[in-house]
């Protein structure tokens, strides 16, 4: 996995700002910018409650983000019968208003979403400014958020301690070059190298939007290495296709991300970093 990992990430330390119930400063996205950023959420059994109790943890922090979300996600946040689900429920969507807010310098209320045909939620942008686009993903342990101006983008973080049957789930979704890379070698690397073929082609279906209506062994990747990101290919073409743009990076050890992004400019800039709140 060493080659999906660039050096340390900038931390983005917003625990003061939250708890003062002040947006983060404002950092307006350059214009074929993408922004990501990360947050770890502990387990629930370090902050309590317990996993199958109601509720967040009684923290100052948890509050803040409590109340930086709409009255619809906290609804939907209590349906999850498992604490950690909640959690990362809140956290991710407290995230994505915070990264708009400092995007743009709006408040972090001002936010509301529409629902696209499989489910991708839109951000409805402030009326004249650009068409923002910004994807949440969490799991366990994880939450993350991209954005962009106009440009699709998707984002997938996921966790090591996946429980499937990965073999059966790979031969029925990746292409056979795929599984000869994700089974070559130790068995220890087996699982790490098909959560990032995984978490690539989770990226690419939510930016298109499709989810998991997209058939996922229409979609193949090359993983790359240190000088060079990660290349889809579609159908089976042998040549790239170069109106998508991939990163991947491991946010912390226990986890794996992916960027998909439609390319506006092949050298366009993306900015990540993994944000603190001291949960
Ligand atoms: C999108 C999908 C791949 C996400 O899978 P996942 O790994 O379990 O979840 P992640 O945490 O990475 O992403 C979930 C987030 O992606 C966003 N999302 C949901 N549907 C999406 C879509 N079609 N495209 C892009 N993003 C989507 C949401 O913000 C969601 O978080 P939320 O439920 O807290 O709002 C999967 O849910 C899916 O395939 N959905 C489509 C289902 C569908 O076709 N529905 C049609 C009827 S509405």
């Amino acid at each position: 996995m060493s080659d999906a990992c660039p050096s340390p990430m900038p931390l983005l330390d917003l625990r003061a700002d939250l708890l003062r119930g002040a947006a983060p400063a404002l950092r307006p996205l350059r214009p074929a910018e993408a922004r990501v950023w990360w947050m770890p959420v502990p387990p629930p059994e370090e902050t309590g409650p317990s996993d199958t109790e109601g509720g967040l943890p009684d923290h100052p922090v948890w509050s803040r983000l409590e109340a930086l979300v709409s009255e619809d996600e906290l609804e939907r946040a209590w349906r999850f019968r498992f604490a950690r689900d909640r959690m990362t429920y809140v956290a991710a969507h407290a995230l994505g208003r915070l990264m708009l807010s400092q995007a743009t310098g709006l408040p972090t209320d001002h936010w509301r979403f529409t629902v696209e045909a499989h489910g991708k939620p839109e951000v409805i942008s402030p009326d004249g400014g650009p068409r923002l686009r910004l994807n949440l993903s969490h799991t366990h342990g994880m939450v993350a958020a991209a954005l962009t101006k106009t440009a699709d983008i998707g984002i997938d973080v996921e966790h090591f301690d996946r429980s499937s049957d990965i073999g059966l789930v790979a031969r029925r979704v990746f292409a056979e070059d795929e599984c000869a890379v994700i089974f070559a070698g130790a068995e220890s690397g087996h699982l790490p190298r098909f959560l990032r073929f995984w978490t690539l082609k989770e990226a690419y279906v939510k930016a298109i939007g499709k989810g998991l209506a997209q058939p996922l062994k229409r979609i193949s990747f090359d993983l790359g290495d240190r000088s060079l990101p990660p290349r889809m290919r579609l159908d089976g073409a042998t040549d790239p296709a170069p109106e998508w743009q991939f990163r991947q990076v491991l946010p912390g050890p226990g986890h794996v991300l992916a960027l998909a992004r439609e390319t506006v400019d092949p050298a366009a800039p993306v900015t990540l970093s993994e944000v603190t709140l001291g949960l």
